[in-house]
């Protein structure tokens, strides 16, 4: 009989719900799927649903009653290998970090390692002391996560399964990049000896984050320190090449310049660039992550799958899985859901602060505010894109929030006299790099249209026509 909280642990590692692991739980005690859908009061397609998400899960193959003995026998397997280990003296060291509130982030120890046999795993040799040594700074709360599996298994087959070494996730602030390579993480960490997580929100020098991750990885030994920037690289590189480390940089936004194009280190770190380029290039079995607001250069220019660097765009929850938000909060009103879902384009950072609104002024009802036609922006997220556009790109975005309509390149170069035509090409290639305009194609003509989504042209409007009274 396996241990429900052995049977938990192991769900946590493949991103197995709540619900699913009832399901599991129920199946594994041997009731059949009537029984179960009666007990938890769900249809019985509903049941057969969730065993499926698992199968894909624990990447069980073939048909009905034959997966569910294949699951039956690999969690049999992995379970005796567990209480093995625990008869076994211990030999890994787990750490958590640098703050006391990382509990969300699952620590498992090697010996369940066997359940990812089929996949490569580190070639480490040297003091067990830093096997599945997790080091995350700023560790945020995923326990409510909704969708997103498609990202997670994409991320999962780069990083873990193609080994690839450097991945980019960008995109809008908000729309979730850091929860879910919280959660990705969760999922993974037992394929790294180490997982080091940091954000640069604060802009350090990259002397003094190379410091920070040599002496991360060099725990619990104090690393030798060279003066040499470079030298730091060197030493790093050594470590990444020697065990298999999960590193990931968060905000890499912060290290941009304001008011120039995007993509463009602040004076003096540039050695950024150089350092995630060496990442990219030189041979080792680590994988860097860098997650950012604004797309950066180095991954478009290396970016290949050959040769694993990779980037991912994130976009908004797919509907089912932004309504899952509103579910949350208990909103009412359900017709109206899909209209502010789409006026918010599935951003859950932004959903989640009008679904507080709604809650706040219109007792809950969706429909109450979607009639309003209106739109409420929280201006403290856009605050930092902002600050950082070039005077031309500010002057274009107020060009832009003023049409009702998507404009084509021509139809802004005629509206926009003052702007020299090329000046205007890279500005809206800029802009589409900070992910701040949308690009649809017009149904008549076949061409490019642009233009802002809601909650950005409400933001420009109110805080960025110098002339227009603030609303
Ligand atoms: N898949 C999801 N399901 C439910 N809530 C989510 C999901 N993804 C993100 N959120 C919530 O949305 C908010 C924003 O997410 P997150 O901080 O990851 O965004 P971000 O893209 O990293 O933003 P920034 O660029 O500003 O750092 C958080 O409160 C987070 O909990
Ligand atoms: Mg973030």
């Amino acid at each position: 009989m396996i241990s429900q909280e052995f049977l938990q642990s192991i769900a946590a590692s493949r991103g197995i719900r709540p619900a699913e692991l009832e399901v599991l739980s129920l199946s594994l005690s041997g009731i059949s799927t009537t029984e179960i859908a009666s007990q938890l009061d769900i249809s019985e397609d509903l049941v057969r649903k969730r065993l499926s998400r698992i199968y894909i899960k624990f990447e069980i193959e073939g048909r009905g009653p034959v997966k569910f003995a294949k699951l039956q026998q690999l969690l049999h397997n992995l379970y005796q290998t567990h209480l093995a280990s625990e008869r076994e003296p211990k030999i890994g060291v787990i750490e958590t970090g640098l703050t006391d509130n990382n509990s969300d982030l699952q620590i498992t120890t090697h010996p369940l390692n066997p359940l990812h046999n089929p996949l490569p795993t580190s070639s480490t040799t040297h003091n067990s002391q830093i096997l599945n040594r997790i080091d995350w700074s700023e560790v945020i709360d995923v326990s409510i996560f909704y969708g997103r599996a498609e990202e997670l298994a994409q991320l999962e087959q780069w990083i873990v399964r193609d080994s690839s070494r450097l991945i980019a996730v960008v995109g809008l602030g908000g729309i979730g990049k850091t929860a879910l390579l919280t959660k990705l993480t969760q999922q993974i960490q037992s394929y790294f000896d180490c997982v080091i997580g940091r954000s640069l929100h604060n802009a350090p020098p990259l002397e003094s984050i190379l410091a920070d991750l040599l002496k991360s990885l060099s725990h619990p030994h104090e690393p030798e320190l060279s003066e040499k920037v470079d030298e730091r690289i060197v030493q790093l590189i050594s470590y990444l090449r020697d065990r298999r480390c999960l590193l990931v940089l968060d905000d890499v936004q912060a290290l941009l310049r304001s008011n120039d194009v995007y993509g463009r280190y602040l004076q003096g770190y540039e050695g950024y660039g150089a350092l995630f380029r060496r990442i990219a290039e030189e041979q080792h079995q680590s994988c860097l992550v860098l997650i950012s607001q604004e797309k950066l250069r180095e991954i478009s220019l290396l970016e290949n799958p050959s040769r694993s660097i990779h980037s991912l765009k994130l976009e908004g929850l797919k509907p089912e899985d932004a309504q899952q938000i509103l579910l949350g909060k208990n909103l009412t009103g359900k017709q109206s859901w899909q209209e502010l879902i789409q006026h918010y384009r599935g951003n859950p950072l932004h959903l989640n602060l009008i679904a507080a609104t709604i809650e706040n002024i219109f007792n809950r009802d969706v429909g109450e505010f979607v009639k309003l036609k209106t739109t409420v922006s929280n201006t403290g997220i856009l605050d930092e894109p902002f600050q950082r556009l070039s005077a031309l790109e500010k002057q274009v975005m107020q060009w832009l929030a003023k049409e009702d309509k998507a404009l084509s390149f021509q139809q802004l170069r005629a509206k926009i006299e003052e702007i020299a035509t090329s000046d205007l090409i890279e500005v809206l290639d800029s802009l589409g790099g900070r992910y701040l305009i949308e690009k649809v194609k017009s149904k008549d003509t076949n061409e490019f249209l642009f233009t802002l989504q809601p909650v950005i042209k409400k933001y420009v409007t109110k805080y960025h026509f110098s002339s227009a009274p603030k609303l």
